[in-house]
């Protein structure tokens, strides 16, 4: 195969992917090869511009290690990982709805009683969230593992600040034999995504912004259902229609109620203001 040109190129290498073993590898590798050089010619991508992309890719990866995932940050940015998780997570619509996973898991976080501070010292106003796990037709479900976890006041999770090894405004909790559950935390907060990286700099030159609305991250676990995992975010932020990573969905908006100092629903007092939260949860039954 020699003297290739812009018009027979693509299929050239088509052809030299067409005995590859694995189906599913050819079938996704042809449509990528396609799309990719589909792309070039209609941009009529320039060799300034193809150096300019593959000088990002090369940033995204330096600055990516085990604690910064800057490939997840590119692909919710750029909507791929909304369209992922919508396309393999289509449910009756009774169900709570899935969105992103983001990159500020960590396995290993503490487990708690129900009740329990997860905020272990996070900074922010405190909040009490209740509500319940339950399956789409009601019945309440027992012993459900949920890990939550979210950002402080000043917007960062606990994994950004350098050598802070607690877990701090994260754990896991299981439903009661009434499907219930109830934690104290902190009151969420919007905050912009890791943004002094290659993708910042993509946000910026698009003239977008890095902020993410308010929210509490979940993820759920119980036996004979489909993970869910997902956030609730607060009514009322300011950044719900421009998620710089377009997570948001409208059942997934709640209210967090503000309270002035006094009794709290865990029988004790506070001295400051303090929030409350309902949220009930709905599975879906595994196929
Ligand atoms: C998050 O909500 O933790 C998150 C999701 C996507 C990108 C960055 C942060
Ligand atoms: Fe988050």
């Amino acid at each position: 195969m020699r003297n290739l040109n812009e018009d027979t190129i693509t299929q050239a290498v088509l052809a030299r992917h067409a005995e590859a073993p694995n189906p599913r590898l050819r079938e996704i590798m042809t449509s990528l090869v396609r799309h990719l050089h589909d792309f070039a010619r209609e941009v009529k991508l320039t060799e300034a511009e193809w150096a300019a992309g593959i000088e990002f890719l090369t940033a995204t990866g330096h600055i990516t290690d085990d604690k910064r995932q800057e490939f997840i940050l590119l692909s919710d940015t750029l909507g791929l990982s909304t369209l992922v998780t919508a396309m393999n997570h289509r449910k009756p619509p009774s169900c709570t709805e899935a969105t992103v996973f983001g990159p500020f898991f960590v396995e290993g976080a503490p487990d708690y009683e129900l009740g329990a501070d997860l905020a272990n010292g996070a900074k922010g106003d405190p909040c009490f969230v209740r509500g319940t796990v339950k399956s789409t037709d009601g019945t309440p479900i027992a012993g459900a593992v949920m890990e939550v976890w979210q950002a402080d006041a000043d917007g960062f999770y606990d994994v950004q600040y350098p050598g802070q090894p607690e877990h701090r405004g994260r754990g896991r909790i299981r439903s009661a034999r009434d499907g219930s559950f109830h934690f104290r935390s902190i009151l969420a907060e919007a905050y912009p995504i890791p943004h002094d990286g290659p993708v910042g700099r993509m946000l910026a030159a698009l003239g977008r912004h890095p902020w993410r609305p308010a929210h509490l991250h979940f993820m759920i676990q119980a036996e004979g259902y489909e993970t869910l995992v997902t956030h609730v975010f607060r009514d009322g932020d300011q950044y719900l229609d421009s998620d710089a990573v377009f997570g948001v969905r409208s059942s997934l908006v709640a209210q967090w109620v503000r309270h002035e100092p006094g009794a709290t629903p865990d029988g004790g007092t506070s001295e400051r203001p303090f929030y409350t939260l309902d949220f009930d949860f709905v599975l879906n039954p595994a196929a």
